[in-house]
């Protein structure tokens, strides 16, 4: 049996306005924007119920209705799928979300920042451990998983990072690990964080990508609702503190991660899960094969 509570329950911050993709996300959630076949928030939902999240909080805005009608379940679609017999279409629309899990959604009301959007759901959340996942971030691999079932046996806040080059530090949550050791999977205890420093300050170039396991202690760091970079409440600024009470673990990423808040990354990651696709896959391989041969294609006009 685990030594510690399990972590049951992930919060989502979903409020963000999209910016960098307008026009598509002028009337649409940008976490609504599509990878392939799916809507980009349900890359993170599937990975969050692979690491045994069962319950999932979403913190909304204005504008953002799409996510809870496609979590939602489809009657009226299900009904006329059904009597049409179209049976792979109402297999996917129905099991989106194993009928075990609860979806919460709270407003954030204003954009003060990522650590304001995790202390809304602070009554939610109670007095259990947690994850916070960014769904920007698609991460293809079970490194949240582990970070779980660590976190059951030891007890140990912990985040997901990756190395990032050294120009890009003031994009990221940066680790200060000291002289700590990583062990053989790039497993570390933090002494601290900085966020978003430039590469001058940045204490490694290990940066946090979007996967935390916290401890409901963070609230009371947010309450303090001090501002933080970029003239927001910062996460990050809340888990300096938590650090000084409570040992963080970072683990290394083991798979793939998409920036999907970034357009390189998004269409990066389309590429990505199209090629595993067993009908998109050798279709768009031999398509990118013809334009190889026929750089015509690629030139821009
Ligand atoms: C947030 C966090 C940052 C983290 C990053 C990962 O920043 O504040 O610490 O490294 O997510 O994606 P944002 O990308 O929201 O500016």
């Amino acid at each position: 049996m685990a030594k510690y509570k399990k972590v049951r329950k992930a919060i989502l911050p979903v409020a963000g306005l999209g910016t960098r993709f307008l026009p598509a996300t002028k009337a649409m959630p940008k976490e609504m924007l599509t990878v392939v076949d799916k809507p980009l928030i349900q890359y993170a939902v599937e990975e969050a119920l692979e690491a045994g999240i069962e319950e999932f909080i979403f913190i909304t805005g204005r504008g953002k209705s799409a996510i809870e009608n496609h979590f939602d379940k489809p009657y009226e679609l299900a009904d006329i799928l059904r009597k049409k017999g179209k049976d792979a279409e109402l297999e996917s629309v129905l099991h989106i979300i194993p009928e075990h899990t609860r979806i919460s959604y709270i407003r954030q009301g204003e954009p003060l920042g990522l650590g304001h959007a995790i202390w809304c759901a602070r009554s939610v959340i109670g007095d259990e451990p947690f994850a916070v996942l960014l769904p920007d971030d698609i991460i293809h691999s079970t490194t949240l998983k582990d970070m779980v079932s660590s976190y059951e046996e030891q007890g140990k806040p912990a985040v997901m990072y990756e190395e990032v080059p050294l120009d890009r530090t003031h994009n990221y949550g940066i680790l200060d690990i000291g002289d700590n050791k990583f062990n053989a999977n790039g497993e570390v205890n933090i002494n601290s964080f900085v966020e978003k420093p430039e590469s001058e300050d940045a204490p490694s170039t290990c940066g946090i990508i979007g996967r935390y396991i916290l401890t409901p202690r963070i609230f009371d760091f947010l309450a303090e609702k001090n501002i933080g970079a970029g003239g927001e409440i910062q996460l990050t600024d809340a888990m300096v503190s938590l650090c000084k009470e409570q040992v963080f673990r970072g683990f290394k990423l083991k798979g793939e991660r998409f920036d999907c808040g970034d357009k390189v990354g998004f269409q990066k990651a389309n590429l990505f899960f199209a090629l595993k696709d067993p009908y998109i896959g050798p279709r768009l391989t031999s398509y990118i094969k013809d334009m190889q041969l026929t750089p015509k294609l690629v030139k821009t006009a």
